[in-house]
């Protein structure tokens, strides 16, 4: 018998990742491993999560009101909304008109995550929800900038999984309601993410400045050659 060491490779191809969404959301979840069995655990749960919404939301809120730089966003004037708005961020509370808009909208999301039927109109809608926030994305008048993003996602994937934990049911199911909540959320940030790598968002990197020639550069490396050297010596 021969014995081969050849593995089956899936082929990716990188453009198509950047051009077709329905095939960047198959391969993301593939690699993941969120498949049917996840959706179905997520709509079966749908009637013990969809209770805990208003509260997830408001905590979500609450968060993003304790610092000025993600409540500031909630002053502009968000798409659809044409009632009235604080002028400042102090003036903004969270039972304002425009809050409870917004809060209206999360609630719709988050509802739609454990209802919705993972079709292509829906990952459309989940790529609209993270274009949303960003000029890169088409935003004229938003740019929330991918560090309150990230941080929002993995407080809502806290407090989401903390609720789960504490439902009174078995723990293979909690389990399972877990591991899918975990997944789908890791799914959306990529979308997120999309709209964000190689933008002007970028880190920027840290070039030497101007009193740094090249001599005392090439000084400092030698230097730190020769010490490198020595210490693998005593080792
Ligand atoms: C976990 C990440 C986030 C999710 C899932 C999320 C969800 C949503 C949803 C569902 C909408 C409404 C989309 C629609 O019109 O159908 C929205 C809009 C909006 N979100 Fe977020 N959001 C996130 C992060 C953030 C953060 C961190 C901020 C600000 C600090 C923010 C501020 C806004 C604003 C200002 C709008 C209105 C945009 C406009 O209408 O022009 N979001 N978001």
């Amino acid at each position: 018998m021969q014995i081969t060491n050849k593995k089956r490779m899936e082929h990716i191809d990188a453009q198509l990742l950047k051009t077709d969404i329905m095939y960047r959301f198959q391969y993301v979840c593939k690699f993941m491993g969120f498949n049917e069995e996840d959706i179905k655990v997520l709509h079966d749960a749908a009637p013990i999560i969809a209770p805990l919404v208003p509260v997830v939301v408001d905590t979500v809120y609450k968060k993003l009101h304790s610092f000025d730089i993600t409540w500031k966003f909630f002053i502009e004037r968000n798409e659809g909304f044409h009632g009235k708005l604080a002028s400042s961020v102090d003036q903004l509370g969270e039972d304002d008109e425009a809050i409870h808009f917004r809060k209206n909208m999360l609630s719709k999301y988050l509802t739609k995550l454990v209802t919705a039927q993972y079709d292509a109109k829906f990952v459309k809608y989940l790529d609209l929800v993270a274009k949303i926030h960003t000029p890169a994305g088409g935003n004229k008048s938003i740019n929330v900038e991918y560090i309150h993003v990230n941080a929002l996602m993995g407080y809502v994937e806290d407090i989401l999984l903390n609720a789960v934990c504490g439902l009174d049911c078995d723990m293979e199911t909690k389990t399972k309601v877990i591991r899918a909540v975990n997944k789908l959320l890791w799914v959306q940030n990529d979308l997120f993410g999309r709209w964000y790598c190689e933008t002007k968002d970028a880190p920027v990197l840290v070039k030497p400045t101007k009193s740094f020639t090249g001599i005392q550069v090439g000084v400092a490396s030698a230097i730190a050659t020769v010490v490198g050297a020595l210490f693998a010596t005593l080792l």
